[in-house]
């Protein structure tokens, strides 16, 4: 692949002295413990921002729980509980479960803590004094596990074209967002940012949505009681989702602080595509109305099915990630999350498909090549990482042998001094930017397969044999050093494994805080560094 100019949407700071990225995840309701689908979200989050972070950014990574309306206020009653309570207690199952992925979220936010509260009711009020809100009647369907109102017309056999489940009538007053003038500004906003809105697909189904036309929405409810009051008409509740969405400001202090200390607009809403309409299209009015900067960029992911079905409790397929990273790993399962689907699609969940993966890209292709190499330098060199020729750049010019030159052709920097980054590096980094992680991956197998072709073409055991003594120093140097490099290109998928590479080739101090750039250049492992046998990274799992 050569190198084309890019443009490069995320990693571009806003501004001279910005560099902050702001990244978030949808916050998820309480009504429900984490499942594969949260824990998919949230580790693309991660893996982004551990990236940015490296890239020398302010990563500012947001998550959190969405705990009002009246599915959680359903799930609480069947429990026997307050909502309150109930969230509590719910909110605990997802702050566990993001501690055990590794995950290196900055701040969380429930919707029921003051600071959200006071957010909604201050853009509520905004709305309001503007003129975009109203009180009128309203009737219509509404379904309820989706939290979302429906025309008869989008109905489908009666029932929820999303999750097929019974609608119920609603008829009440109600305050009304007048969602209606917005649409040809959105229309506007996203044909003038072709990178709002990801992956295409799912931009240009927004396109088609709002070329539809837009009714006013209803923003409050009075059958229940459970959400947040509507300022000045506590008869009212606000819309959950009214509320939700405004998480991404109250998390930063808003109206207080965020856009003064330059968090807001967000760089970029990761969110899977069921909830990609709220985002793409009420939430950017809402801001519009309130007279605030919209999002960066929207990315939609696909979702998962298990085993070719369908996830629901109803089927009691739904897979628990706890069970997961108990069985097989923190890193194996991060790692099939982003590599098995590319990020934008919908695909399928498989313990076969999992234990493929770990058997053959992390304890076959990874493992397999650390642990040959650390053991290659304990056995022919003490133990310490060899001075060598191949430091100053991976392969010398003038060895045009087949393996010099895909071992060239992957690590070798752009210009041949020991400063420049790479080739590989920039497009990595490019796939990083556009949550191409899959490619990233992919990208990086490819220089582990190259690592593990030139192993066996050199034959560094031949090499002992014969004792060629600077050509095994060289082989030993490039292998150590391009898993240093691959070690820093992983990082953000697995950090734990990627740090244990690092010790294992006796490097002091993890990857956090390091800086990509300077971390993926050529020759920057020590001559001298003493190497250490790791009990197998990835441990193969017997059929
Ligand atoms: O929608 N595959 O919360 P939620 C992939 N509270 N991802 C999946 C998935 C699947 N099968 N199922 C769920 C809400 N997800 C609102 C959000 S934001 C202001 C409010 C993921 O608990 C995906 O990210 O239903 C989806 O968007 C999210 O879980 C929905 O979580």
């Amino acid at each position: 692949m050569g190198m084309q100019k890019r443009t490069d949407p995320v990693s571009q700071p806003g501004g001279a002295e910005r560099k902050t990225f702001f990244v978030t995840t949808p916050i998820y309701y309480v009504n429900d413990v984490p499942h594969i689908g949260h824990a998919y979200t949230t580790v693309a989050a991660d893996c982004l921002s551990r990236y940015k972070r490296l890239k020398g950014f302010d990563v500012h990574f947001l998550t959190g729980t969405d705990e009002h309306g009246q599915k959680v206020e359903k799930a609480a009653q069947a429990a026997g509980v307050e909502p309150l309570a109930f969230a509590h207690s719910v909110v605990v199952r997802y702050q566990d479960l993001w501690t055990k992925l590794n995950i290196s979220n900055d701040a969380f936010i429930r919707t029921t803590e003051e600071r959200h509260k006071k957010a909604a009711a201050h853009i509520w009020e905004t709305i309001a004094q503007k003129g975009d809100i109203y009180k009128g009647e309203y009737e219509d369907w509404y379904c309820t596990p989706c939290e979302n109102f429906l025309t008869e017309t989008q109905l489908v056999n009666g029932k929820c074209p999303d999750c097929f489940r019974p609608v119920e009538r609603l008829k009440e007053e109600s305050y009304f967002f007048k969602l209606s003038a917005y649409g040809e500004r959105i229309l506007a906003h996203i044909e003038a940012n072709p990178d709002f809105i990801q992956p295409s697909a799912k931009r240009n189904e927004i396109i088609s949505f709002l070329k539809t036309g837009l009714r006013d929405l209803s923003v409050s409810r009075t059958t229940f009681s459970w959400g947040i009051p509507v300022p000045g008409d506590p008869r009212h509740v606000m819309y959950v989702w009214f509320d939700a969405l405004t998480n991404y400001l109250s998390a930063t202090g808003w109206p207080d602080a965020a856009l003064k200390d330059g968090l807001w607009p967000a760089d970029v809403h990761i969110i899977g595509k069921d909830i990609l309409r709220f985002h793409a299209v009420y939430w950017p009015a809402f801001l519009m109305a309130a007279g605030l900067p919209l999002p960066k960029r929207i990315f939609a992911h696909g979702w998962w099915t298990v085993e070719g079905q369908k996830m629901s409790k109803s089927k009691g397929n739904v897979v628990d990630p706890n069970a997961m990273i108990e069985k097989y790993g923190v890193d194996q399962f991060r790692y099939f999350l982003l590599r098995e689907v590319p990020f934008g699609l919908d695909g399928d969940f498989s313990i076969k498909a999992l234990e493929g993966r770990i058997n053959g890209d992390l304890a076959n292709d990874l493992g397999n090549l650390v642990s040959r190499s650390i053991s290659m330098i304990e056995k022919y060199r003490g133990g310490e990482v060899p001075e060598a020729e191949s430091r100053a750049t991976p392969i010398p010019q003038n060895d045009n042998t087949e393996p010099a030159r895909i071992i060239r052709g992957f690590f070798q920097t752009r210009s041949d001094s020991y400063d420049a980054v790479g080739d590989r590096a920039r497009e990595i980094a490019h796939f990083m930017d556009n949550l191409e992680f899959h490619r990233a991956l992919s990208e990086i197998w490819q220089g582990i397969s190259i690592l593990n072709v030139y192993v066996d073409k050199m034959a560094p055991w031949k090499l002992f044999k014969e004792e060629n003594k600077t050509t095994l120093s060289n082989v030993l140097y490039t292998l150590a050093e391009g898993l240093r490099i691959i070690a820093v290109y992983l990082y953000p998928f697995m950090p734990t494994s990627a740090d244990k590479i690092w010790e294992s080739l006796g490097i002091e101090g993890g990857i956090a805080g390091r800086s990509f750039d300077e971390e993926v250049k050529w020759g920057r492992l020590k001559p001298g560094a003493k190497v250490k046998k790791i009990t197998a990274l990835f441990p193969r799992l017997q059929a």
